[in-house]
């Protein structure tokens, strides 16, 4: 059984977006979830605000119909469950509230009014353009106290101006500490096991560097399209949609120095020496370090699928990427010499996301060639799905006849060895929001670090007017992709056990 995690902090969660798509597939689900594991305090609510008028039982039954789906029950926990449901729907309200005309936000002040400290926790989960205009109205109804917090979802701007324009509106009414910027990744259970991994065995620390490792990969895979986000996706591509955020924290984890402590400031400092260490990718070396792709129609799981251009609201003729492969540099004293392989897509043929440190191989080997290849350590961390950690090495096979080495995989499954259930990575960030703990949200000089990092990309497509290459939906993208990392030597790791 995993330990509860209880809170006693009062709070107010209002959701800005409440009716919107992440409120009613992620964050009401979650809070739902920790309340029926009993994690949050009696004295919690949650106030969903949108534009548009919705009677309280109707928005009740939206939501509850949502918990179904999305926060349906499990092995541990059993199916969904009405009790839980009708305690945690006692904490929640819906109000009309049109974000950018402070005239309504008359309703909301009324709520919030008198309670003594309380955590305040605004969720932005609107279009970026609002952050600036809601945090403003907040501050001048006087709603931000200094138990404020304001979490922010992605996108976090197109480019760097853009997220400095967006933060600095915001910094005007919550100051630096008092805003969490969201990357849902960091909250997954591996993706923080990573840092365990390293810097809590010996076993790892003294390998992990250019004289052990030979490369590193990082592919984060989708079997979904764009679904109903063409217009959204669209503007953003994979390269923002993805790489700004999620596949560069990865890779920070990865390459990181050991923090001296676990505070949040120790370990974004130690993030942000990476992303600065980032080998600028410009018009000159596009075409070499990165290939964009998008996907045609294709059958992805069974299904017949259509081309991202033939999706519901589509328009002909974009040349946004809906696959991303870089091969990316960590200019520093541990990484000199070694790539960092990212790939990431939609309508690829598998979800699955990963972490493949490939060591080098035995600089020399007394066995005869007839033994077979020595084939490289290969340490595979498993984010999703089946998460785990797979040690990838050479053992001698069974048997008095000739010697044969035979590649085995030391496996560990979290489902497995951990048993219970793998909690959804929304419910950790809203609990540590709740609970004031920055640790797992982005500081606004590594968002900027990472997005003049990927400006640069941009960029050079434009200049050096790099376009994607189409590939079948179900494919593992364009052909380009392999030739990337083949013509290095290399090749993308299948797992063949
Ligand atoms: C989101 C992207 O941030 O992450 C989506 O906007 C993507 O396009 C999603 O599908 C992937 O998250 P996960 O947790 O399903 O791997």
């Amino acid at each position: 059984m995993q330990n509860k995690t209880l809170i006693s902090q009062p709070f107010d969660m209002i959701v800005f977006g409440g009716r919107g798509d992440l409120a009613r597939r992620k964050l009401i689900p979650a809070l739902y979830h920790l309340d029926r594991e009993r994690r949050l305090p009696d004295d919690g609510r949650i106030i969903a605000v949108s534009r548009g008028t919705m009677a309280p039982e109707e928005f009740l039954q939206l939501m509850h119909d949502e918990c179904v789906i999305h926060s349906p029950g499990d092995s541990v926990h059993g199916p969904f469950d009405e009790e839980s449901w009708h305690r945690f729907a006692a904490r929640l309200t819906y109000l009309s509230v049109d974000a950018t005309d402070p005239a309504s936000y008359g309703a909301l002040a009324a709520a919030l009014k008198g309670r003594k400290n309380v955590v305040r926790a605004y969720y932005l989960a609107t279009a970026p353009d609002l952050f600036g205009p809601i945090a403003a109205n907040l501050t001048a109804l006087n709603l931000v106290t200094p138990e404020s917090r304001l979490v922010l979802e992605k996108p976090l701007g197109k480019d760097l101006p853009s997220a400095r324009t967006i933060n600095a509106a915001v910094a005007e009414a919550f100051a630096e500490p008092q805003t969490y910027r969201i990357d849902h990744y960091l909250g997954k259970e591996t993706v923080q096991n990573l840092m365990v991994l390293r810097f809590a065995n010996a076993l790892f620390e003294p390998l992990w560097n250019r004289t052990y490792i030979d490369h590193v990969q990082i592919s984060v895979a989708e079997t979904v399209g764009v679904g109903g986000r063409w217009r959204y996706y669209n503007e953003s591509g994979a390269l923002r949609d993805m790489v700004q955020n999620h596949l560069l924290q990865l890779v920070c984890l990865t390459a990181m120095e050991p923090p001296a402590t676990l505070d949040a400031d120790m370990i974004r400092d130690e993030k942000l020496k990476v992303l600065r260490a980032l080998h600028p990718i410009g018009p000159d070396d596009v075409a070499q370090c990165t290939v964009r792709g998008q996907y045609r129609a294709g059958s992805v799981d069974g299904a017949v699928v259509p081309g991202y251009l033939e999706e519901a609201d589509s328009a002909p003729g974009s040349d946004t990427e809906t696959f991303v492969a870089i091969k990316i540099g960590v200019d520093n004293w541990r990484w000199a010499g070694v790539p960092f392989y990212v790939r990431t897509g939609k309508r690829l043929p598998a979800r699955s996301s990963e972490i493949v440190v490939q060591f080098k191989t035995p600089p020399h080997s007394p066995y005869p060639a007839s033994a077979g290849t020595i084939h490289p350590n290969k340490l595979v961390m498993r984010l999703q799905p089946d998460e785990g950690i797979r040690l990838i090495m050479l053992n001698k096979g069974r048997g008095p006849g000739e010697l044969r080495l035979r590649q085995t995989a030391l496996d560990l499954s979290f489902n497995e060895t951990f048993g219970g259930r793998s909690p959804d990575a929304y419910e950790r960030l809203l609990l540590d929001v709740i609970r004031g703990r920055p640790a797992l949200f982005m500081r606004l000089d590594e968002l900027e670090a990472a997005w003049q990092w990927i400006d640069g990309i941009r960029d050079g497509w434009h200049e050096a007017g790099l376009s994607p290459k189409p590939y079948t939906a179900g494919s593992w993208g364009p052909n380009a992709a392999i030739a990337l990392i083949e013509r290095d030597g290399r090749t993308w790791h299948e797992d063949e056990f």
